[in-house]
């Protein structure tokens, strides 16, 4: 069967994809794309590419982590996005903004990691900014006779929340006062309402940050990779593909699927039952699990070093212990799978060195990734003309 396109981010409804899913059971069949793709391999080793790279995402509306990260007034969340040090923090409004990270004095970080503050505060000089980037204070501030505090506030970057996620646009022709709503494709409703944050992390992996995102969007290497781990509980290369926008939808069935055969439409739910796997162009990943939500923001530092955040989030309450804990369980097994995947994708890194392959093939159970580079090349021209 086809991939399902369409721009106006409306996918399968969670019963058409299961309808879909019994079909390909049925059939032995899988979701195809329309077109193999090479991928010249200096694009995953030229540093001109990744500064290209790097350029897009700066310059569009991209996912930065999910609302609950900061649930609190005063919450915020400073790390790198497209090697650009930012701070996203919420005010005391509730609003969400988010500044370039570099104190107006001589520019040091006001803080790094995650935490919750009352006011941002320069650890070298004590220069004090408000949640919403106004430079409140200047230590002995008879030194500083030139500089007019007003002016001198947090640079703004255009920041925008929605269903659940919050948004940055890094580029500087974006009106922070108009915001950056209008240039978001519609998504679908990925993150139900009251979900709030369970953990996050984020670890460097040495690969390029691509061969790393493709390992998520493709289903044909479930048994080869995950022999003992994924493959007994779910399907060899089955997947629903679907595409909105510049973004993709993978839709990885559970065995578990099957109890579902002889439900009533009303009565079928999906959670548990298999995982969305939703890539919002360019670097983000976000997967359903059995009752929690994966958002991982992949950070390109250089060819072939990638930061991976992770944010774990559910709307299960902190004293429901046992549901607690079989998510607990459910991330170790899929912790299993991400390490298959990762020294599979070390090994890829690797396999660049080799310098065997002028490109890397896609066939047509990956069209996600196909996607994925077709757009990406299609910026990158883009944005050079
Ligand atoms: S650099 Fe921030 S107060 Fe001096
Ligand atoms: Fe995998």
């Amino acid at each position: 069967m086809p991939v399902n396109t369409n721009d106006q981010g409306k996918l399968f409804t969670d019963i058409e994809v299961v309808q879909r899913i019994f079909a390909h059971i049925d059939n032995a069949t899988t979701d195809l794309g329309t077109q193999s793709w090479k991928e010249p391999t200096d694009n995953y080793r030229s540093k001109a590419r990744l500064m290209a790279e790097l350029d897009i995402l700066q310059s569009r509306s991209i996912v930065f982590c999910p609302s609950s990260a900061l649930a609190n007034i005063g919450d915020y969340v400073a790390r790198d996005a497209a090697n650009v040090p930012l701070i996203v923090v919420r005010g005391l409004d509730g609003v969400v903004r988010a500044f370039r990270n570099a104190c107006r004095h001589r520019g040091v970080k006001l803080a790094d990691g995650e935490g919750c503050a009352r006011a941002l505060v320069c650890p070298y000089h004590g220069w004090a900014y408000s949640l919403n980037g106004n430079l409140l204070g200047i230590p002995h501030e008879a030194g500083f006779p030139d500089v007019d505090k007003a002016t001198r506030g947090l640079v703004a970057v255009a920041c925008f929340e929605s269903n659940g996620l919050i948004f940055i646009n890094q580029n500087p022709q974006v009106s922070i006062e108009k915001g950056i709503e209008q240039d978001i494709v519609p998504i679908p409703k990925i993150i139900p309402d009251h979900y709030r944050l369970l953990n996050s992390a984020s670890q460097i992996v040495n690969t390029n940050w691509k061969l790393y995102l493709e390992s998520s969007l493709e289903g044909y290497h479930i048994r080869q990779t995950h022999k003992s781990t994924f493959f007994p509980v779910q399907y060899d290369n089955l997947t629903v593909v679907e595409a909105f926008g510049e973004n993709s939808r993978v839709t990885f069935p559970y065995q578990s699927i099957e109890g579902l055969r002889h439900n009533k439409e009303s009565d079928i739910s999906v959670d548990g039952r298999l995982t969305y796997v939703y890539h919002l162009f360019p670097n983000v990943i976000i997967s359903t699990f059995p009752g929690c939500i994966q958002v991982n923001v992949l950070e390109p530092i250089d060819e072939a070093t990638t930061r991976q955040h992770t944010y774990l989030i559910s709307a299960i309450g902190e004293n429901d212990t046992p549901r607690l804990d079989a998510i607990s369980q459910g991330q170790q097994f899929a912790a299993k799978g991400a390490i298959e995947d990762l020294q599979i994708v070390l090994s890829a890194q690797r396999g660049l060195a080799s310098k065997a392959n002028e490109f890397l093939e896609f066939g047509l159970f990956e069209s996600a990734i196909v996607r994925l580079h077709a757009h990406l090349a299609k910026e990158i021209e883009r944005a050079s003309k």
